[in-house]
């Protein structure tokens, strides 16, 4: 196992790119499998989960071909139809080739996710979705399995308690694709990534409209066409980035990014305090040595992303005054809260609301990652910190984020990956 090993104090300054968004390729890998043609995807970040879908996609008996940030994916005949329990249960996201593979195949078999450490997160959504399109599902011995000898279309409300679901929207509008007739989805996710998917779809002979708002209308087609495609840029990863050039008071500028994938993101830093200032796909940061508290609410995009609520939590603990940080995706997910307590932070939890109260300075400690943005949040704690810092078991932040030490690093941080005598855990990852 490996940890970081990160001296606090450092003010970030200078150029640094963001990678191609992991939420996005994701969907996308699973997408082949719905022609029998070669796909060539790029801007796909080296990262643990992109690995697991590749695993998946060789593990149903695809070609596929990776190399500098391009896969090449051959899908010509594969014969499997099942995503096995070892691989799914390191990834929740693998549930995303159950659309691709019921509606290419006629059957799929895909491992129940299970559990996640930042919350419930049921399936009814999808399975509510395959089931419109008439698939019949059952859940045998842990798995998913769905038949459907033709899908038809459908119209389908995909909201939940805590609103849309991404991939429940990625799979029913793939599933969607190769249909007969026109499938209407209501309460869609209207994610960036799932914008981006759907062009993907689209360049690969799909009939798409309404991308990007709560309803999205496919036309089904036939068939469908190998395709290339360009990942659109990490607004995680770049929102993480703009957070710890904030934190530690830095000048950054951040290249390849797409701002307008970041509004909730930006307006709330610049409520804090910090300058930033969007030039195309470029935005330059100026952090602050102290900043005003502001208050939160998680919500589906447009809103404030779950996925930058540890980051945001961690700059959060040292402004002069209190915020409230609120969950409104998955309420569970504040197991970072007690690492950054023992950093020296002063955070509460009330339900699903974090109160954060401001303290003059974090102290060094060795802390441990629990989830992909968890350890996100720990490492830009660390890098504010007085002190040294230990951040481990930090294989949960290569899931997602592509050499994030070498980038910080590149960026004056003082941040070593090293190895740890810690023994590899087995658990479910989430994602
Ligand atoms: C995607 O997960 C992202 N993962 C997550 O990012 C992200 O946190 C999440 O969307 C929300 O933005 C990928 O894209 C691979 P959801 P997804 O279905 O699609 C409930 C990261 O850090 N729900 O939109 O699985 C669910 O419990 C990861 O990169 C149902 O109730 O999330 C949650 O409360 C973590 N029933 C809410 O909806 C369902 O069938 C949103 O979840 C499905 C979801």
């Amino acid at each position: 196992m490996e940890k970081f090993v990160i001296k606090g104090g450092r003010r970030l300054r200078g150029t640094v790119s963001v990678s191609g968004a992991k939420n996005s390729a994701l969907p996308i890998l699973a997408a082949t499998l719905l022609s029998e043609e070669p796909s060539e995807i790029k801007n796909v970040p080296n990262l643990r989960d992109v690995n697991t879908m590749v695993k998946i996609l060789r593990n149903l008996g695809v070609r596929v071909l990776m190399g500098n940030g391009i896969i090449r994916v051959e899908p010509r005949g594969y014969s499997q139809c099942e995503a096995p329990y070892k691989l799914v249960s390191t990834m929740r996201a693998s549930i995303c080739v159950l659309g691709p593979i019921l509606a290419k195949k006629g059957f799929a078999k895909v491992s129940h996710p299970g559990g996640c450490i930042i919350g419930p997160r049921p399936i009814d959504l999808h399975i509510k979705g395959i089931k419109a399109l008439g698939a019949g599902v059952s859940i045998e011995g842990g798995y998913i399995c769905a038949k459907a000898k033709r899908l038809h279309g459908a119209t389908v409300y995909l909201g939940g308690a805590f609103g849309s679901s991404v991939l429940a929207t990625a799979n029913v509008m793939m599933a969607a694709t190769l249909t007969q007739g026109t499938t209407i989805i209501e309460n869609a996710a209207c994610e960036p990534e799932i914008c981006d998917l759907a062009d993907f779809l689209v360049k690969m002979g799909a009939k798409i409209k309404g991308q990007g708002t709560p309803v999205i209308e496919i036309y089904g087609v036939k068939r469908l066409f190998g395709a290339e495609h360009t990942i659109i840029p990490d607004r995680i990863e770049t929102g993480t980035l703009l957070v710890a050039a904030v934190v530690t008071n830095g000048e950054v500028e951040i290249k390849g990014a797409k701002p307008e994938h970041l509004g909730a993101v930006i307006d709330k830093l610049r409520e804090a305090g910090a300058k930033i200032i969007v030039n195309g796909n470029k935005i330059k940061v100026t952090g602050r040595k102290r900043f005003k508290p502001v208050n939160v609410t998680t919500l589906p995009y447009p809103g404030f992303p779950t996925d930058m609520q540890a980051q945001f939590m961690a700059a959060m603990c040292l402004t002069d005054g209190i915020s409230v940080i609120t969950e409104k995706v998955y309420p569970e997910r504040f197991i970072h809260i007690s690492e950054l307590n023992r950093m020296g932070a002063q955070i509460m939890l009330e339900g699903s609301s974090a109160i954060v109260r401001g303290v003059p300075r974090l102290s060094g400690a060795p802390v441990m990652a629990s989830d992909l943005r968890a350890s996100a949040a720990l490492v830009i704690a660390g890098l504010v910190a007085k002190g040294r810092t230990e951040v481990s078991r930090i294989y949960h932040i290569d899931r997602g984020y592509e050499k994030i030490e070498e980038k910080l690093l590149s960026l004056g941080a003082e941040i070593r990956r090293e190895r740890s005598n810690e023994v590899h855990p087995p658990q479910n990852l989430g994602g």
